[in-house]
């Protein structure tokens, strides 16, 4: 099975308050962009990677990964004198760029992937800190045949409906979980679910494909796999970038 990942990085994160979108802004002197890219090059199960970048920052992105893969051959080429096999990725990923939604965003991306892809792994940026064994369990699940897989998480917080009037009750949280990214998709399944439902604002693939009849598999995500949206985030960005 031949696996591609697209990196959506193409959202301004206005609610991180930074001056740069928020793929840009910097953890330890790293972009979240080059977090997330490394994660899925290095991952032995994909082969393709692109991503998805706002308008007006292809150029930056380009040269960003232009010297994350210069790094990885200069570790090869050590690994090479100590007879070691490679271990960095050959092939750059595919910079393009995004549209004004996520999904328009995901778009883009599917139009550029290889003929001969046969699974897409979705995945927001904003999750930079993704570990392996996530990418993993997804990629596991569809060679085992699912059509479509998300990594899930348990719910800490008592969650509460809310509306015009004010609180409604207490959510039952038992059968409830967080969705987190990479998602993952036999291609033709992911194409027709866009296709039919095009430049639309749904959130997340999974849920596109669903409307389709498509029956989604879960796997266990990851709380390193967290979505930096607010500036404490970061905080706690600092401290996984280190450990993941
Ligand atoms: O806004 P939100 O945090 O839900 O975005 C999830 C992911 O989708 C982020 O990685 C963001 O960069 C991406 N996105 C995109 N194009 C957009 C909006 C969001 O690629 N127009």
């Amino acid at each position: 099975m031949i696996v591609a990942a697209v990196l959506v990085a193409a959202g301004s994160g206005s609610r991180l308050g930074a001056d740069v979108p928020k793929a840009f802004v910097e953890v330890n002197d790293q972009p979240l962009l080059e977090y997330a890219v490394q994660r899925f090059l290095v991952h032995r199960a994909v082969r393709d990677v692109v991503v998805v970048v706002p308008v007006g920052w292809t150029e930056q992105a380009n040269e960003m990964l232009d010297e994350l893969v210069k790094s990885f051959r200069s570790v090869d080429e050590l690994l090479g004198k100590l007879g070691r096999p490679p271990a960095g990725p050959t092939m750059k990923p595919l910079v393009v760029a995004g549209g004004s939604t996520r999904q328009e965003s995901v778009e883009r991306g599917l139009a550029v992937l290889a003929d001969d892809v046969d699974a897409v792994l979705v995945h927001d940026v904003a999750r930079a800190f993704v570990p392996a064994a996530v990418i993993s369990r997804v990629v596991d699940a569809l060679e085992a045949g699912a059509d479509a897989v998300v990594p899930t998480v348990p719910l800490t917080d008592t969650l509460r409906s809310v509306g015009p009037d004010g609180l409604g009750p207490t959510v039952d949280r038992t059968g409830l979980v967080a969705v987190q990214t990479p998602q993952g998709f036999r291609r033709q399944v992911l194409d027709a679910a866009h296709s039919s439902a095009p430049g639309g604002a749904a959130t997340d693939d999974a849920s596109l494909v669903e409307a389709d009849g498509v029956r989604v598999v879960a796997v266990p995500g990851a709380s390193e796999a967290f979505k930096v949206t607010v500036p404490l985030d970061l905080a706690l960005a600092e401290v996984v970038a280190d450990r993941v």
